[in-house]
């Protein structure tokens, strides 16, 4: 019957759509596409709109997700994929709109409500008590008598079912980003979830820790479990995903099986427009050094060595990216040229235009900013430093103190002024400047902290995790503008975790491994393999 009537306008709207609007023509062609087995959606939204205040954050969403099937859900920050989510586990109410469970219409009015049906959700941000064990935060707020042993027992159960590794007696502030998110998992698990619902949950994982999450969620697709992932990183949902699903401005674009797609195809539906997905690397104009570091030692509160005889150069104009796995003393090494890391032993020189040196070290966080050296440090919690979430995006440009000079923002500007920039050059998804920052989407929040780090015309720009957490195309427009900063002449450090990006962006690469230099690479013609292996090992040739 639905088909019947949906014939004729298939092949109006094929024109139409070939002409400007061909997303649209993808959901007309899945509906038709799709299987005839009648099999049931575990989950279908109809009509879902969802607004707050003049935000329509949702607008009219259909979504079928199935068992035995892993969902991509993706979007451009801000296109209301996590607003959507929220709507399954309980936390926002639809305005409009019905959902159904295996064919039957619910009403979920909260979390409980979510995980009676069977839906469960892993968080952005973890919602884990730090105090507790592993079992303890499992178990919180279940009903009945509390057994310990017997959840420790049925958690070790889960945990070998799908190839999880966590200790029930661990306590929280013991464990790793990973170790807790596999609580976070385990949780649901546990509560008896097989709908589950992943919100950018390789954000803060390593490549490795990435792998493990992947084969367990591909074990828990093969047992029969529905599960959405969403993600902006595009290798991800190519690997993982069997359908993807797209949103762009709050409205359902369409969705398709992955193998049918490619990431251009998917980015061009996201944003609506053709996109371009190379990253330039001009050639260094005229690099000198402008910052010297020689046998930087740095240790942990707790005597861990974490930065060991780390010798280098960058130089301005021009990218020195930073390559290692999580842990291997990037963070300590950003931090210590910005002043806000102890030091063991070393030095750290910042070098004047007219070549003269001046010691970092000693120095406070203060005056090495006022001397042109800035910090971008998405950290894993992107609210946690340097932006107030209560404060709007104009007061959270003053949090710094601007210098003239060399910059992408020609003049010295008001708050409101570079806040109006930086939105317009970011498209920062938001209603106007004077929305609080904790109302953005994780991505906008980001853009927002690197915007105006940039706009501090630095004459070297520490940045690390830049692109954490942003959409494909917001990503490429901040690799567009730390080029623009090394053209300008800063000396840019970019700690990265894509290894694909770096060695596209970067001039020079410096692998550590275990905080040591394990060597400096050109990022010309460097191989990924290669790369990898000094990640994990220490050795290779240095030439920088
Ligand atoms: N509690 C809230 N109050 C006001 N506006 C909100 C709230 N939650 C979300 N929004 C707005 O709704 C829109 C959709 O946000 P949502 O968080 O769903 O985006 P997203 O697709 O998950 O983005 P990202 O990829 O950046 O995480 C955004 O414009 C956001 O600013
Ligand atoms: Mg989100």
């Amino acid at each position: 019957m639905l088909q019947k009537e949906a014939r004729l306008p298939v092949r109006l709207r094929f024109l139409l759509q070939h002409i400007c609007l061909y997303p649209s023509f993808f959901r007309i062609i899945q509906k038709e596409d799709r299987p005839l087995d009648n099999k049931t959606p575990a989950v279908k939204m109809r009509n879902i709109t969802k607004r707050f205040g003049p935000v329509v954050a949702n607008d009219k969403v259909w979504l079928d997700i199935y068992r035995g099937e892993i969902l991509a859900l993706l979007g451009e920050n801000g296109s209301g994929k996590t607003t959507l989510m929220n709507m399954l586990s309980g936390i926002y109410f639809p305005d409009e709109g019905e959902i159904s469970i295996d064919g039957r219409p619910v009403v979920i009015r909260s979390p409980k409500d979510a995980f009676d049906l069977g839906i469960g959700m892993i968080h952005q941000h973890f919602k884990l008590v730090d105090v507790l064990t592993a079992a303890e935060n499992i178990v919180l707020g279940l009903p009945g008598k509390l057994d310990l042993k017997k959840a420790a027992a049925r958690i070790r159960e889960i945990c070998s079912a799908y190839g999880f590794e966590v200790n029930p007696e661990q306590k929280i502030y013991d464990m790793s980003v990973s170790q807790k998110q596999t609580v976070e998992i385990v949780k649901v698990l546990y509560r008896g979830a097989d709908i589950l619902i992943l919100d950018e949950p390789t954000a803060v994982l390593t490549p490795q820790e990435t792998d493990k999450l992947f084969a367990v969620l591909r074990n828990m697709r093969d047992d029969g479990k529905a599960i959405v992932i969403i993600t902006h990183k595009m290798h991800e949902v190519e690997d993982l995903s069997d359908r993807v699903a797209i949103l762009r401005h709050g409205q359902f674009i369409g969705d398709m099986p992955t193998a049918k797609t490619n990431a251009q195809e998917m980015t061009n539906m996201m944003v609506g427009h053709a996109v371009e997905l190379n990253i330039n690397r001009p050639e260094p104009k005229d690099p000198k050094p402008r910052i010297v570091v020689k046998n930087l030692t740095v240790r942990s509160i707790d005597g861990i060595l974490k930065l060991d005889d780390v010798s280098f150069t960058a130089n301005s104009g021009e990218i020195l990216g930073i390559a290692g796995i999580s842990g291997c003393g990037q963070k300590e090494l950003l931090e210590s040229i910005a002043g806000l890391q102890p030091v063991e032993g070393g030095s750290i020189e910042y070098i004047e235009d007219d070549g003269t040196p001046e010691q970092l070290l000693g120095k406070d966080p203060l005056s090495i900013q006022q001397m042109g050296v800035s910090l971008s440090f998405v950290p894993e919690d992107r609210l946690g430093m340097g932006l107030v979430g209560n404060m709007d995006l104009s007061d959270n440009m003053m949090l710094r103190s601007f210098r003239r000079g060399r910059s992408l923002f020609t003049d010295r500007k008001s708050p409101r002024k570079l806040a109006e920039t930086v939105v317009h050059d970011l498209d920062v998804v938001t209603p106007g400047i004077s929305t609080p920052v904790r109302r953005l989407s994780g991505g906008n929040v980001q853009k927002v902290l690197v915007g105006r780090e940039i706009a501090s015309a630095p004459t070297v720009l520490l940045t690390a995790y830049a692109v954490r957490g942003l959409d494909i195309n917001s990503s490429y427009t901040i690799y567009d503008l730390i080029n623009k900063q090394k053209e300008s002449g800063v000396a840019v450090i970019y700690v990265g975790e894509d290894l694909d990006v770096l060695l596209e962006l970067a001039d020079r690469i410096l692998v550590l491994c275990g905080g040591k230099v394990s060597g400096i690479v050109p990022g010309r013609g460097a191989k990924k393999r290669d790369v990898g292996l000094m990640m994990t090992q220490l050795g290779g040739k240095t030439n920088g």
